[in-house]
């Protein structure tokens, strides 16, 4: 007989990792399958850990190229949620869901409740919200099969739309970061690059001219510059993002895509500190060395955009805007304590953070161990 282990291969490898061979966080606990042919749902639902609680994480509705690659995002997404969540101080853990095709084209009523029927089915220990392709309208259509859902419209007990509490935790992460570097967290008269000014990005400009700074912004869509230009007329444009990042700036905050932070970026990047909402802005492993060898001061990206989740993880328990602002304003002490442990550990502030994360997933998830009769947590 074959020995599994050793006949393991591909995405199963990211799955059933052991933790000898692997970093802390490469397994995962569940990941399911869910299809209706009906409707055409193909979907993916991915458990990374539920050491802290039910795993939180969004629901992405995307056209993969092939269904092995929506099995890798969710598992990438899964993990990155449950070290979130752990940083953002949250009683959740790490999931995600991928469902698979193009939104325009196969997103219908009967499709979205199909995939919240599975949802329900496991029973809490995965909790639903909003990513790319998928939208507060979409979560309360969801809701009509799932208890275990997040992001609805405020008109039905929802959190609403979480990129303003992103928007804001980025903007109290980026203050951090310039009290840890120029001893004053006041972004007044500082350069800050924004790139990508879409639900998110447009938020932040509007407390960074708040706060007295000079805006300079870029955006792929032209309407999205316009709409920040109309509310915002002292902004800035760059022509595009490499534009953006070798300007004369003392603050970038990438507010597009995943990737920004790559080594074509990193070598001429202007600015002192990079603090943005994007999810992912590290392209590969070593890049927050790179960033720290030039003496850019990172700050990580789940721990500047966790706002975002705060905002609809209060929903779980009814939602309250000023308890998820007041939850969500948290994230400029974790940033100064992260700062100061990757000073104190000699690490970058990527390492020290998901250090942290791990920790916390590590010592609170082991309290379950102590035995509570009859209760459900067990
Ligand atoms: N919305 C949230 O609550 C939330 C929470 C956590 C993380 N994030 C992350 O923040 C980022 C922005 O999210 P969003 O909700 O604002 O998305 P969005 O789609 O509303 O905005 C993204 C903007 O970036 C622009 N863009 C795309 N490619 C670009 C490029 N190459 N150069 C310049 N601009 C470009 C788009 O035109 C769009 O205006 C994403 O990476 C997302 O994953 C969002």
């Amino acid at each position: 007989m074959t020995d599994v282990s050793e006949a393991r291969s591909g995405v199963l490898s990211r799955i059933f990792a052991a933790e000898a061979d692997t970093a802390p966080g490469d397994s995962h606990e569940q990941v399911v399958l869910c299809h209706d042919r009906d409707t055409g749902l193909k979907a993916v639902i991915a458990i990374h850990s539920t050491a802290l609680g039910p795993a939180l994480g969004g629901t992405r509705f995307h056209a993969y190229a092939s269904e092995e690659d929506a099995v890798q995002d969710a598992l990438n997404l899964a993990r990155g949620m449950s070290y979130k969540n752990a940083l953002a101080g949250l009683d959740l853990g790490g999931g995600k869901a991928v469902i698979i095709g193009d939104p325009t084209k196969i997103k219908t009523e009967a499709l979205l409740r199909a995939y919240g029927r599975f949802v329900q089915s496991l029973n809490g220990r995965y909790v639903t919200a909003c990513d790319v392709g998928t939208y507060v309208a979409d979560m309360d259509v969801i809701a009509r099969e799932t208890e275990f859902v997040t992001g609805r419209s405020p008109e039905n007990g929802g959190a609403g739309d979480s990129s303003v509490l992103t928007a804001f935790g980025v903007f109290q992460a980026m203050r951090a970061s310039a009290q840890h570097r120029w001893g004053t967290p006041s972004l007044k008269g500082r350069r800050v690059g924004v790139a990508g000014v879409g639900k998110v990005g447009h938020y932040l400009v509007e407390h960074l001219v708040e706060d007295g700074a000079q805006v300079v912004v870029t955006d792929v869509s032209e309407a999205a510059v316009n709409r920040v230009r109309a509310a915002h007329p002292s902004v800035e444009v760059a022509a595009d993002t490499p534009a953006l990042i070798r300007a004369d700036l003392d603050v970038y905050a990438p507010c597009a895509l995943g990737g920004a932070l790559n080594d074509e970026t990193v070598p001429v990047l202007t600015a002192q500190i990079v603090c943005g909402a994007a999810n992912n802005q590290l392209a590969h492993p070593g890049v927050e060395k790179d960033l720290a060898d030039r003496g850019i001061l990172y700050t990580p990206d789940y721990l500047a955009n966790a706002g975002g989740v705060i905002q609809v993880a209060d929903e779980i328990h009814g939602f309250n805007f000023e308890r998820a602002k007041a939850k969500a304003a948290k994230i400029f002490d974790t940033t100064l304590e992260i700062f100061a442990r990757a000073e104190a550990d000699g690490v970058p502030p990527a390492v020290a953070a998901d250090r942290l994360a791990e920790k916390r997933m590590a010592e609170v998830g082991r309290l379950r161990t102590i035995l509570l009769p009859g209760s459900r947590r067990g």
